[in-house]
């Protein structure tokens, strides 16, 4: 396949490692780096969905893929997969720590193991990935770019979703304090903050406790504020890739992440 697209062939050489890459924004993260050239390493809980997303990739204009099944949370696991994607594939270019889950739920209906649950994914994983492959790109000394999906969650209070809200704000702030210490060495970090976006994770997460009406409640009202609903997970990619050539630090995404950052 022939590059098309704004970033043809703009990541020609690079490698690429996306996490969460079997769906969604991490799915449509990997194509779009595909479509720019770059080799993609897509990884996934998900052993299938990974696969099928390398699979497209290379069709997509990769012009290699590959899909590891590793468990973002997993310190070990982690490490074992940079010491294989070293050996095997090269030192990752652009990091993209996009691996997450949702948790819906008041305050008090949340419980520890919830807690555990999701701080575990959407902040371990992220610390995992930003410390292990973060060391690999500067030890080589030849910069690099970590982006790690945050959410407008992360500057946005709502009493629906105070766990999911608490890893993204410390998702952002550990990428503000990680751009400010490896600016020196030509490494660029980004922190990706979508609203609503049309997935599996705002399909199927889970609701702890009796809160759902009151989300979907807030979720039309955000709707009325700022009209569109069906922000698709490819207009996400492209803001990643975006973020990455321009080294941008903070990136709302959709609508309504803007209209709540210029608030917050
Ligand atoms: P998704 O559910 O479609 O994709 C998430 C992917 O992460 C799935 O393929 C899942 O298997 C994988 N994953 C989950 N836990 C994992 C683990 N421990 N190890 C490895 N892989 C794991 O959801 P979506 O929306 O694409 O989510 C991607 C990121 O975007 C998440 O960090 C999410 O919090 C964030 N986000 C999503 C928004 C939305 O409205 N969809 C809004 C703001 C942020």
């Amino acid at each position: 396949a022939v590059a098309t697209g704004p970033y043809a062939d703009r990541f020609g050489g690079q490698l690429v490692l996306v996490t969460g890459a079997a769906s969604g924004i991490g799915r449509a993260t990997a194509f779009a780096f595909a479509e720019a050239g770059a080799r993609i390493v897509a990884v996934d809980r998900d052993a299938e969905g990974a696969a099928r997303t390398a699979d497209m990739s290379r069709l997509i204009g990769a012009p290699q893929a590959w899909a590891e099944t590793v468990d973002v949370s997993d310190e070990q696991a982690m490490e074992k997969l940079a010491e294989k994607v070293a050996a095997e594939y090269g030192i990752v270019d652009v990091l993209v720590n996009n691996a997450g889950i949702g948790l819906s739920g008041s305050f008090f209906d949340t419980t520890s193991e919830d807690w555990k649950k999701v701080l575990d994914v959407n902040l371990w994983g992220v610390i995992h990935g930003c410390r292990i492959f973060g060391k690999q790109m500067a030890d080589r000394g030849q910069g690099g770019h970590i982006v790690n999906t945050a959410s407008a969650a992360a500057y946005q209070p709502s009493k629906a979703l105070p766990a999911y809200s608490t890893t993204k704000a410390a998702v952002l702030m550990l990428s503000e304090c990680l751009r400010a210490e490896l600016a020196g060495q030509g490494i660029g970090v980004s922190a990706i903050c979508p609203g609503f976006v049309n997935t599996n994770i705002t399909s199927t997460a889970r609701f702890a406790g009796v809160d759902e009406t009151e989300e979907k409640r807030r979720q039309k009202k955000s709707a009325r504020l700022y009209g569109l609903r069906n922000y698709p997970p490819e207009k996400v990619a492209t803001a990643i890739l975006r973020a990455v050539v321009k080294n941008q630090a903070v990136v709302p995404v959709t609508p309504e992440a803007r209209g709540a950052h210029l608030m917050s």
